[in-house]
């Protein structure tokens, strides 16, 4: 099983190149379910994630055909082209690899009037019900039951509009919606909808296939259902979570890095945070730019929210760079209840985090040192090789198949910008 081994010590300068951004890939390629034509999207990403939901997608008779993306900094374009449905299915075997395929539960449903999907599991991060994803198509009209591990959704004679209120905000559950509305009779109102960049991405896609949405990166979205959609041609939006990625990678070793092809328009409180940390993020004619100004980072506070808030996809990262900042930070995680798993392996990076509740106390240290340390999930895994990259000695990350779920490359790109870092498969 590869591993990632990085020693800490190298200042990153230079450029890295964001990709297509995985959360709004995902939700996209579901939405070429709605349509019998040639759904076309560019700048994809190459992931483990995409491959994921290829797989199922082509269970359900979707034809896929990918081409480009060989040059190290070109994204993929790919057709997705579903002229039928040859099975309403989404499998166990397909689903329990990743949860955003309950995505396909809602397309499926409104273009063949019944979807049958594999409930997914809870994951490391919390337990992550679908409640609201159901709540919300059977106001739409549909029928469930839970029943053998599967959701059995029917709407024999088509989904009607209706209004969906979220008592909290879901990404995932706004976006099933949006693509069911789409095809529903009438009018469909979500209130207290996701406003994320990928949900606007989403929406955006879905006007270019003919659906007619109001109040999209708003609370409030509106659709009125249509006949029909028709295929078209959609580049998916750069990764804002790579982005603060690598923003950290550059402010953990003190760096300057330009981040090329990403929007600082989509990481608005991030930049806030970084700037108070000490890191300036400045718009650049290709990118972004990120310099540490003052040498070490001041410890500065940061609470998740939904968007426009600071990204829950971003709290371990920038954990990861308050650990060896001067004074403390107090990061509160409101998103998911167990999104804490760096925290035991940072320690044993000579990190100083005390744990209340919801809250992680990070009392900066001078530095980390290196030590064999195990990534739980995505974005934990990410900011184990942020400490790598500026402790002492030797990191050696191991279960980096959670990493290439969602980063592309990631020890290529940091190496590029002069940190010492390889993957190494013994
Ligand atoms: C999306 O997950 C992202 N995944 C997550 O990214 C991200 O962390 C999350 O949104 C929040 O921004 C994709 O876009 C594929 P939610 P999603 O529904 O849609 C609870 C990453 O690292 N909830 O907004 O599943 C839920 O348990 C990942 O790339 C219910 O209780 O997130 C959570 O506590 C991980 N019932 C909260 O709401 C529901 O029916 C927000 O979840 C749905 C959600």
């Amino acid at each position: 099983m590869p591993r990632i081994r990085v020693v800490g010590g190298q200042r990153l300068a230079g450029q890295i190149s964001i990709s297509g951004a995985k959360n709004a890939a995902l939700p996209l390629m579901a939405a070429s379910l709605l349509t019998d034509e040639t759904l076309t999207l560019e700048n994809l990403p190459r992931l483990a994630d995409i491959a994921t939901l290829s797989s199922l997608l082509e269970h359900h008779g979707v034809a896929i055909e990918v081409n480009g993306g060989d040059g190290p900094n070109k994204g993929r374009v790919a057709h997705f082209h579903a002229a039928d449905i040859v099975d309403t299915t989404a499998p166990y075997d397909l689903v329990r690899k990743m949860r955003a395929s309950v995505l396909v539960l809602g397309p499926i449903l409104a273009r063949c009037g019944e979807a049958r999907v594999s409930q997914p599991g809870g994951c490391a991060i919390g337990t992550r019900p679908v409640d609201l994803h159901l709540k919300g198509l059977q106001e739409l009209g549909a029928e469930i039951e839970l029943d053998g591990g599967y959701i059995e959704a029917r709407a024999p004679n088509g989904l009607v509009g209706g209004q969906v209120v979220f008592p909290f905000v879901s990404v995932g559950a706004t976006e099933n919606l949006m693509m069911a509305a789409a095809l529903a009779k009438g009018r469909t109102t979500l209130l207290n909808a996701a406003r994320e960049p990928e949900v606007q991405d989403l929406g955006h896609c879905l006007q270019a296939m003919g659906a007619q949405i109001e109040g999209i990166g708003t609370d409030t979205i509106t659709i009125d259902g249509v006949e029909a959609l028709h295929g078209a041609v959609h580049s998916v939006l750069p990764d804002r979570i790579e982005t603060g990625t690598f923003a950290a990678a550059a402010a953990i070793t003190g760096g300057d890095v330009e981040l090329l092809g990403a929007d600082l328009t989509h990481i608005g409180s991030f930049v806030d945070v970084m700037k108070a940390a000490g890191i300036s993020m400045e718009p650049t004619d290709a990118g972004i730019r990120v310099v540490a100004i003052n040498g070490r980072v001041a410890g500065v506070d940061a609470m998740t929210e939904p968007y426009p808030g600071f990204p829950t996809d971003l709290q371990a990262q920038f954990m990861a760079l308050m650990t060896v900042a001067d004074g403390a930070a107090m990061v509160t995680e409101t998103i998911f209840e167990n999104r804490f798993m760096h925290v035991p392996e940072l320690a044993r990076m000579g990190a100083n985090i005390t744990l209340h509740g919801g809250s992680a106390l990070v009392r900066g240290v001078e530095r980390l040192t290196g030590a064999p340390v195990m990534a739980t999930d995505l974005r934990a895994s990410v900011s184990l090789v942020l400490a790598g990259l500026a402790a002492e000695g030797e990191t050696i990350v191991n279960r980096v198949y959670h990493l290439d779920r969602g980063y592309e490359r990631v020890e290529e790109k940091l190496a590029a910008c002069g940190a010492d870092i390889e993957r190494i498969w013994d």
